[in-house]
């Protein structure tokens, strides 16, 4: 192609995002004053990929993916700020109805606990079909085979026997499988799986993973996988998002991260796991709790948990940015370059 010929759009279209989060923030209102849960964040998935958001609890994981979802409670929730981008159109700006029709069609979600999210008084093959017949129109017998399809693509053994078992009956990890199918009946282009494996015991947490990878490479969906189990991010993510009270503050892809982390957080949260190939400068975990998001530190939130801090640390908020030495991640660290380099 000569560079006279216009571009074609579907190679134009190609250059946006799948999903793009740009500066993200969210608060909730309580009594006690404001929480700040999101404070900031920026993020993208494309298709195909596998983004993982890695941080403790309290970190405001699950509330960014709520925001994603347009499912955050308002009130107490609010958005002062930010874009979610699908496809370069800012769902925070859609009206209720369209946002409702992204929800589940273009852009699902996998919950960390099964039980809770599905209903204890249907069958799971009526759950499952609810989205066939709410989405779709379908009448309940095709609905309910659209069900057993599922079952089995997500390996529920005996799917059309177990169409009518209840959640209750079923053990976690068959129940997270049909959270699975539910979240990707309508072939959804994103999924946010958050921690979708916590639950289980570990041999089950492997084969959901193994799970939504499969799905993943079979239907080119980007997957959003939240998580605080940096055993988890090794296994099936592209790129990191580290996140601390809020913000972000280490972002790589994974096999750099693993590398040498370029943060003192995500230094401490290496530690947690064993690595047989790499000797750390300190054997400790992080030392402290994370800050309660309604009274976050001033300065680095992370500066009271920090072996490194100074006094810069405790009234200079550090901002995310690319560190000469290695281009292709960032971090929110002053001293980055003389820890890390
Ligand atoms: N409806 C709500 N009202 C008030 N605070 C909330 C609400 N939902 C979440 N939060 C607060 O937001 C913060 C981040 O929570 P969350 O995103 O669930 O953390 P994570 O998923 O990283 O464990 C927590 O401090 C939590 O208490
Ligand atoms: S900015 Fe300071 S407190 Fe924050 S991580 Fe870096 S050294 Fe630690
Ligand atoms: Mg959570």
């Amino acid at each position: 192609m000569t560079v006279t010929e216009p571009v074609p759009e579907t190679i134009a279209a190609s250059d946006v995002p799948l999903l793009e989060v740009v500066d993200l923030h969210v608060g909730f209102r309580t009594d006690a004053g404001t929480v700040n849960a999101v404070n900031g964040l920026n993020y993208k998935v494309d298709g195909g990929e596998t983004l993982a958001i890695l941080g403790e609890s309290g970190s405001g994981k699950s509330v960014n993916a709520q925001a994603v979802m347009g499912i955050i409670d308002s009130p107490p929730g609010f958005i002062p700020k930010g874009e979610v981008l699908y496809r370069g159109t800012d769902l925070l700006k859609l009206p209720d109805d369209e946002r409702r029709r992204i929800r589940g069609n273009e852009i699902a979600m996998v919950f960390q606990d099964a039980l809770t999210a599905l209903n204890p008084v249907f069958n799971v093959g009526w759950q499952i079909g609810e989205m066939f017949r709410q989405h779709k129109g379908m009448s309940k017998k095709k609905a309910t085979a659209k069900a057993v399809e599922l079952m089995d693509r997500v390996g529920i053994p005996g799917a059309a026997d177990r169409v009518h078992a209840y959640p209750h009956e079923l053990s976690g990890g068959m129940r997270q499988r049909i959270m699975i199918a539910m979240a990707i009946a309508l072939d959804p282009d994103v999924l946010i799986a958050d921690e979708p494996t916590t639950a289980l015991d570990v041999t089950v947490q492997a084969q959901i993973m193994d799970l939504l990878a499969e799905l993943q490479a079979d239907t080119g969906m980007g997957l959003i996988l939240i998580t605080h189990d940096l055993g988890v991010v090794a296994e099936v993510a592209d790129r990191v998002v580290v996140m601390y009270a809020g913000r972000e503050v280490e972002k790589a892809p994974i096999d750099e991260l693993f590398a040498a982390p370029r943060h003192p957080y995500t230094e401490g949260l290496m530690q947690s796991i064993p690595r047989p190939d790499q000797v750390t400068r300190r054997l400790d975990p992080i030392r402290g709790a994370p800050p309660d998001l309604l009274r976050i530190p001033p300065g680095c939130a992370f500066h009271p948990r920090c072996p490194y801090a100074k006094d810069r640390c405790r009234t200079e908020t550090p901002a995310l940015r690319t560190i000469s030495t290695d281009p292709l991640r960032s971090t929110a660290c002053h001293f980055a370059e003389e820890l890390y380099s």
